[in-house]
């Protein structure tokens, strides 16, 4: 249903981060994106979010193409949820404003509505809803940038290194988060991720990048059982 096709972008004129990348995701599919650091992955999601438009090649959602479409545009028509890798919640807004900024174009109604579905999927919003984002733990702040992104209610989620910073305790109650959203609503999930094999045990497919484009893909299955992806993204463990 997303399907990005030899995508060229970057930041200035002169150099390319992306070079060529194509991959695709299917409806309701966790899909993890690998890669060393500075490889393009939050480039990728970035200019999938449309914040940065590719200079050639093609990205499109459900056989519409919304390659040059900007980031408002598509959070509000295109059903795309985006949440980046650093600065992801507004520390000095409650709980409760948070999830208004992320529904900030829904009627009252339907905002106050998703905003109880959401606690309900994740209670530890309700029980802090008043309180300033600024006083909650790492993963806390992770599930409310989640959950920011699902107030519109996206059929496709892009997520920036949501474990980053995270205890492996915490790092799995977020992964638990991320795969209930999926199974309660359907929704198709990019995930970058350092933590691999974490990340692949909770998703279905993997592309590894390199250099701004796709070095490696195949099932999470798969891709744990690779000596080279375990060499590299699993220090040598076995899956
Ligand atoms: N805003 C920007 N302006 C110019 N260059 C940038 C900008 N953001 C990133 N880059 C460059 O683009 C390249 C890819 O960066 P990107 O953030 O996509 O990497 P990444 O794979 O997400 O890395 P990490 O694992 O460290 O988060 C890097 O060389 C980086 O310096
Ligand atoms: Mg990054």
């Amino acid at each position: 249903m997303i399907d990005i096709n030899s995508v060229v972008a970057g930041y200035t004129p002169e150099v390319d981060i992306l070079k060529g990348m194509t991959l695709q995701a299917q409806p309701a599919e966790i899909v993890t994106l690998l890669g060393p650091n500075g490889c393009g992955k939050s480039t990728l999601l970035k200019t999938i979010a449309g914040f940065l438009q590719p200079r050639s090649g093609t990205i499109t959602l459900q056989g519409k193409d919304i390659s040059t479409l900007p980031a408002h545009h598509k959070i509000r028509h295109c059903r795309i949820g985006f949440v980046p890798q650093t600065e992801n919640v507004f520390s000095a807004l409650t709980i409760r404003e948070n999830l208004q900024v992320g529904g900030h174009f829904m009627s009252e109604v339907d905002c106050r509505a998703r905003i109880d579905e959401l606690c309900t999927l994740y209670p530890i919003l309700r029980k802090k809803f008043n309180t300033p984002a600024a006083s909650m733990s790492g993963g806390e702040r992770q599930i409310l940038a989640l959950a920011r992104a699902l107030m519109p209610g996206p059929s496709l989620l892009l997520l920036d290194e949501p474990s980053a910073g995270l205890s492996p305790k915490v790092l799995l109650e977020v992964f638990e988060a991320i795969q209930q959203v999926r199974s309660k609503e359907q929704v198709t999930i990019l995930i970058v991720e350092q933590n691999a094999m974490e990340a692949l045990r909770i998703s279905d497919r993997a592309y590894v990048l390199s250099m701004g484009a796709v070095a490696l893909t195949g099932s999470a299955a798969e891709l744990l059982n690779n000596p080279q992806v375990r060499e590299l993204y699993l220090g040598g463990r076995a899956a």
